[in-house]
């Protein structure tokens, strides 16, 4: 009898080197599968055979894995602790079906939350979706159903669906892995979307780096079309600035335009692309309707914690030993997270702090770690969820080297529109160099301002210049255009707050 062996074909498997692995398979006379990724990224390359799983391979370990000899088996693949402590929702096909099969689509369930949308009508569709609970996963955690109907409100015969697929966020794969993996579960939802508020065309805005994810959403597109008709689906590609993830750049971005910020009001959902009413929803977002459509909103409202309702994919990255992809219900705690769910740090060194929501969140020191994964807590604590990317670094990190990337980071991707962030990121750079050096000289081989910015003022304390970084950091929060020059602050602030010996430096005063 042959052997089927199922392996993921998705970009970070594929990087793993899981096209070897499948090869020597294929070569040992398996029929191998290509499925989407369980999301045990230190577990690939990742191989299943009814149901037990084998990782991380190498095509030496074929032969092994064939006699039954092999030291990397971890058991049955679905009680493995990462999985089984899960609640997927959004991810339950992962590792499962084969991205581009319409039959495993089916098969599992897919449709039955647009069959549902066409049932029950539009206004029974957003009214679900309200009562959900569904917030936007894009980072911002605005009520999507409210979204939805002031899109339905508007006047007009052409509206849009956008899609931000852009994923700039440190630490975070989420998207990515919908798209390789599930791809029909996103248009899927897109062309709820699109029924409810009445729109006929949709975009998805990926990131270039995500080739992958371009092809598989092209192809699952075209697959798709005569399911999901008249409303139709086109893919755009990014050109690589983060800011092109806030959803005015965005819509600019695929307007053609230069990626800068609008000024809002008007809102995308009343003047969005071209000028017409638009829903921007993120991809997890999206991913989560046909769900919610298919089980009831009561089922979805019913998990979670506080304002937060329903499940977070939580993504585990940076120095963690069990990194992936982790879907939730909120309420989990940052401590739960890093130390039981990732195993604390690739390095076996102590945890020294765990950045929650990308470049623009806060960094957060162990005794934070009772925090848990809510919005208003994380608000609650100067903090943000963000995109729910977590990144862990041990004892060997110097937190006035990420302080400065922080605001090194804002300098480069702003946008320029506005002044807090334009100049106030690159005055926050020669200010915490000032601040750690006192002498102008690089830090940790990142390379110094000129000279004339970053010298000791004569008649200014240590304590002087750290009021002044306090200072900057609250006319960007208040005084910036939109959340990159805004929450750059958090990063900043936090890690002088709870890191203040690595901002080193005295110089008098
Ligand atoms: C600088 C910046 C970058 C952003 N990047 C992304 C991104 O990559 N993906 C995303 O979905 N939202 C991103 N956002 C948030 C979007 O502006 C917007 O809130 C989101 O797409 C709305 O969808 P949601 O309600 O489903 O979250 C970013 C915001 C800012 C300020
Ligand atoms: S905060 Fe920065 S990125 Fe945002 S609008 Fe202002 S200059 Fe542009």
């Amino acid at each position: 009898m042959t052997i089927t062996v199922r392996l993921s074909d998705d970009a970070l498997a594929l990087a793993c080197g899981a096209n070897a692995v499948a090869a020597a398979f294929a070569a040992a006379g398996c029929e191998v599968e290509r499925v989407s990724s369980w999301g045990m990224h230190w577990l690939e390359p990742l191989a299943e055979i009814d149901g037990q799983g084998f990782g991380p391979l190498e095509p030496g370990d074929v032969a092994a894995v064939m006699a039954g000899t092999s030291a990397k088996a971890i058991g049955p693949i679905e009680d493995h602790p990462f999985i089984a402590r899960q609640q997927r929702l959004t991810f339950a096909r992962a590792g499962k079906t084969r991205p581009l099969s319409l039959d495993d689509y089916a098969a599992t369930g897919g449709w039955a939350g647009l069959d549902t949308a066409r049932t029950i009508g539009t206004t029974a569709t957003i009214a679900q979706v309200t009562a959900s609970g569904l917030r936007g996963r894009g980072g911002a955690g605005f009520p999507a159903g409210i979204k939805w109907q002031t899109v339905a409100n508007a006047s007009g015969p052409v509206k849009y669906i956008v899609c931000n697929a852009d994923e700039g966020d440190s630490a975070t794969f989420a998207d990515r892995m919908v798209m390789e993996g599930d791809p029909f579960l996103l248009i899927e939802g897109m062309a709820i979307a699109a029924l409810a508020v009445g729109a006929g065309k949709g975009y998805v805005y990926i990131r270039s780096e995500y080739p992958h994810a371009v092809a598989k959403m092209q192809a699952a597109v075209k697959l798709a079309a005569p399911r999901i008709a008249p409303f139709e689906i086109e893919i755009r590609v990014g050109a690589g600035a983060y800011v092109c993830g806030e959803e005015t750049s965005l819509l600019n971005s695929l307007e053609g335009k230069r990626g800068e910020v609008r000024a809002k009001p008007p809102l995308p959902a009343i003047e969005g692309l071209f000028g017409r009413p638009t829903v921007v929803n993120n991809v997890l977002t999206l991913a989560a309707v046909p769900w919610i459509m298919a089980h009831g909103a009561d089922r979805y409202a019913a998990i979670g914690h506080g304002r937060s309702r329903g499940t977070m994919p939580i993504q585990l990255a940076g120095n963690v030993r069990h990194g992936g992809l982790f879907e939730t219900a909120f309420g989990i705690t940052v401590g739960e997270l890093v130390e039981d769910v990732g195993g604390g740090t690739a390095s076996g060194r102590p945890v020294r702090a765990v950045q929650v929501g990308g470049p623009l969140g806060a960094y957060h020191p162990p005794s934070e770690f009772h925090l848990p994964f809510d919005y208003e807590a994380f608000a609650g604590a100067d903090a943000l969820i963000g995109h729910a990317g977590v990144t862990v670094f041990d004892d060997g990190v110097d937190m006035g080297a990420q302080a400065r990337f922080a605001m090194q980071f804002c300098a480069v991707e702003s946008c320029g529109k506005c002044t807090p962030c334009r100049i106030g990121s690159t005055r926050g750079v020669e200010l915490i160099d000032r601040i750690r050096s006192g002498a102008g000289r690089a830090v940790d081989g990142v390379e110094a301002l000129p000279q004339m910015h970053n010298a000791p003022r004569a008649g200014r304390s240590r304590a002087d210049e750290i009021a002044l970084l306090e200072d900057l950091c609250e006319t960007m929060k208040f005084g910036s255009l939109c959340a990159l020059g805004g929450f750059t602050p958090y990063p900043v602030l936090s890690a002088l707050k709870h890191w203040p010996e690595d901002f080193g430096g005295d110089f008098g005063g």
